[in-house]
Parts: structure tokens; sequence; C-alpha cells
């Protein structure tokens, strides 16, 4: 079949590869002209292990291929997904003006019967309000069309397996024509689809995403209280998840949450339950909790070391999480802002991330190695659990260190091995 993914982003991208990869002919449609240019040279304008082979696969193979042209793209084809951003919004609500452009051009340039599909995670309501920004767009049109919505859950560092192996496909819509139609594009996946109506599909995943968020700020809170009852995180996580009630995944302690989806969900469906008059309040500690995380660690930091003023503590991970490159919300960024604003200096290393893309400041040294941002440090904090961090040669790194103090934020060293090779060793709730 023809699908139009308009908005080549993280989630546009990864999606039209993956309906490449089913089979399907694909056009990316975006205003952005250098994105465009990368994408048709088979790169990535982003870091995400595995989708830059299926890009060249997919491009040489003639199924997909990018374009701005916005009018040949709609009028060619006859499935359009909406994958472009919903930024928040000072009050924490999804700013949806991304998805009414588009909705504009979609409505003016169809010209015969279209699916349109939004895929950007969006408030509940958003399809029936991008139904009428299309009508709106050419009320005397008497060309038909139907929008469903079908939410993507992908993670960021892993999106090529959760897009090609997801747990479930959610399609909500009122018309059985157009969902039959987005079914059959994953039949050629095994997974269970879901239908329900568009404002189910789209509180489902705001629902998913919350819920997650909240296992995690309460994994957190456990550990703080393990760390005062000297118990370990990871004993008590691994107790719970054999309960397949509980389930196994998402009890990670650390530094919290973050990333351009969780924190922005959240508040989203706060906003929108503040709005209804419904008191989340759950939802309101959930973020109460993580947003004190980063701190958390500081408070370590200080009671170790007493004062930071003038000591230099070493940062090893600045993405909010490994196999990826962005850093939106990623926690290390709120420990090292908190350390500068205490007068630290910061050596940092990441194997993606560049600081000085994102801060500016000459108390901040970026290191191509970990023992570079180890050298004559106080202290080294983990922040981001990156697979080569478990490969280091960490008495190598400890010989370079002026006290050998870790603060493991991502709980992911063996705390034992640390220990036995000389580290004053700290993770969260272990
Ligand atoms: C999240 C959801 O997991 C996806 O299902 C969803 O599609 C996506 O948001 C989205 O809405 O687009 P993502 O933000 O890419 O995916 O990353 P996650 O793997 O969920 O991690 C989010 C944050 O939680 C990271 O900072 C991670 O380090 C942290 N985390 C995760 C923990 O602190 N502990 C855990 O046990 C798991």
């Amino acid at each position: 079949m023809n699908i139009l993914i308009i908005g080549t982003g993280y989630v546009g991208t990864t999606t039209a590869l993956v309906f490449a990869e089913l089979g399907h002919q694909v056009t990316g449609l975006d205003k952005d002209v250098s994105k465009i240019e990368l994408l048709n040279n088979g790169r990535l304008h982003f870091f995400e292990p595995g989708l830059g082979s299926l890009l060249k696969k997919h491009l040489e193979q003639n199924l997909l291929h990018f374009t701005t042209d916005q009018e040949n793209a709609i009028k060619r084809n006859d499935i359009i997904y909406i994958c472009v951003g919903t930024p928040r919004d000072s009050d924490g609500s999804a700013n949806l003006s991304y998805v009414e452009q588009v909705a504009n051009v979609i409505g003016k340039y169809r010209n015969r019967y279209k699916v349109v599909v939004t895929k950007s995670t969006v408030p509940v309501g958003t399809a029936e309000k991008v139904h009428q920004w299309i009508a709106d767009d050419n009320p005397e049109s008497q060309i038909p069309f139907d929008v469903v919505s079908n939410p993507e859950f992908l993670r960021e560092g892993n999106a090529l397996e959760d897009a090609l192996h997801p747990d479930r496909i959610v399609i909500g819509g009122s018309s059985q024509k157009a969902i039959n139609l987005i079914r059959s594009l994953y039949q050629n996946m095994h997974a269970p689809i879901i239908v329900t109506n568009s404002r189910a599909a789209e509180l489902i995943k705001y629902t998913a995403n919350s819920f997650l968020a909240m296992k995690i700020s309460y994994i957190n809170e456990i550990a703080k209280l393990c760390d005062k009852l000297d118990i370990s995180i990871e004993d008590v996580a691994q107790g719970i998840r054999s309960d397949h009630r509980i389930g196994p995944h998402f009890l990670n302690a650390g530094m919290g949450y973050g990333g351009s989806c969780f924190p922005k969900d959240v508040a989203a469906l706060l906003e929108v339950s503040k709005r209804n008059q419904v008191n989340l309040s759950i939802l309101e500690k959930v973020v109460t909790v993580n947003e004190a995380q980063p701190f958390y660690l500081i408070q370590k930091l200080s009671e170790k070391l007493g004062s930071l003023k003038g000591k230099k503590i070493g940062v090893l991970g600045l993405a909010f999480k490994p196999g990826t490159d962005d850093v939106r919300e990623s926690p290390a960024f709120v420990l090292i802002q908190d350390l500068l604003s205490k007068n630290v200096k910061v050596s940092v290393h990441d194997p993606v991330v560049k600081i000085a893309d994102h801060l500016d400041s000459h108390q901040i040294v970026q290191c191509d190695s970990i023992v570079g941002a180890a050298r004559n440090t106080d202290a080294l904090v983990l922040s981001t659990n990156w697979e080569q961090y478990l490969k280091v040669d960490w008495l190598n790194v400890k010989r370079v260190m002026k006290t050998p103090y870790i603060f493991d934020g991502r709980n992911m060293l063996d705390a034992q091995k640390m220990k036995n090779d000389g580290f004053d060793y700290e993770g969260i709730g272990c």
C-alpha cells in the first residue's frame, strides 16, 4: 500500500522504515530540506541503532523516498500518517500547532478519499480536531475522509525492535472502513490489535507512559527507604518482578526518568485532568519524586565530600538513556547545572553526546575517554547506563582519581566488585 508519513523526526522516520520493512511503498514528507536531503542520501539526522542500515536497504529497493513537495505527496497517497512534534506548552499542555498546520495542508490538497492517522502523542479529542481542521480548509468539498488514532509505543534506543515487534497495536476511530484499512497495514505483524474509538486510543498512550513513569518514581522512593534500612533495592525489585501482576520491567531505580516523552506526557495528562476537574494526585507525586531524584545524588555527594565548592566531579553519560543522543530532560543535565551553580569543576564523557552542543560553560571539560573524565576528580557520577561503562577497567580509572568515590546513578555496576576494587561505591538504594 502507499503510505505518506508527514514529519521525519524520530517517530516519523522509524514509522516510515517499519512500513517499508512490511513491504509498503512509503513517502516521507518534511518542510526541512536539510533533513530530506540527508535521508534521501541514506543518512539519519539522529542517532538510533539499526535504523541506518534499514534506511539504505529500503532506499535501494525503492520502497522509500523523502520529499518536501506537500501537494504531490498528499495527492498521491491515500493513507497519511501525522508524525509531527507536540512539544510541551508553558502550562504543561501539548502544543498542537504543528498538527494543525499539517491538517490544514492535507485539507488543502486532498483530491480523493483519504485516511489520516495521528501517530504523534496527542491529547484526547485531537482526532476530532484534526477532522475539523481538515474539513475547515475546504468546507465546500464533498470528498470524504476519515481520521484514525494509531499511537506509537516505541522507545528511543530500541526503536526498531519495538516498532517491528510491538506488544500491541492500538487503532482508534469511528469508521469501520478506515479501521480495516489501517489494520491491514499491520497484517504481517504478530501483535494483538486493540480497536477502539479515537479518544480512548489517545488516552491509552498517555496512560501507558504515565503508568511507566509511576513505576519508576515508585521504585525510586522505595530505593531511598532501602538506603536508610541498608537493604538492596535490587533484591527488593527482584522479589517483586517475578509477580506477574507487577511485571519485570521499569523497576530499575536511578536518577529518574527523562527524555522527550515521560516528562511531557505526564504533564499533559495532568493538565487534561485539571481541566476536567479530576484530581490525578498520584501523578503529581510521580513528577515531584522524579524532579527531586537528581538532587538525591547531589545530597549523597555532599554527605561524602562536604562542601562541593571547588571540587572536581566526573560525570559519565549525558544522554537521557543509552542508545540515543537525545538529552531532552536528561537527569544528567539537571545534575550538571546544579554542580555548576555550586562552583564545581565538571568533566564529562558520553559516547555520542557533545556537551558543547547543549551547554556553554568554562567549568566543563568534555573528554573522549572515561579515564580522561576521571582524572583528578574527587568523585565520579554514572548518569547514563551506556553498556560500555560495564566493560571499563575500573582499577585503571581509580588510579587517576583523587579520591575513589563513585556514585552509580543507574545502579548498573556490580557494587561488590567495585568495593573489592577499592572504590567507595554508592548506588541509589544499594
Ligand atoms: C517511552 C516509552 O517507554 C515508550 O513506550 C513510548 O513510545 C515513548 O516513551 C514515547 O512516548 O514516544 P522512551 O522515552 O524512549 O520511551 O524511553 P524509556 O526506555 O521508556 O525510558 C524513559 C526514561 O526512564 C529514561 O530516562 C530511563 O533511563 C528511565 N528508566 C526507565 C528508569 O529510570 N528506570 C527504568 O526501570 C526504566
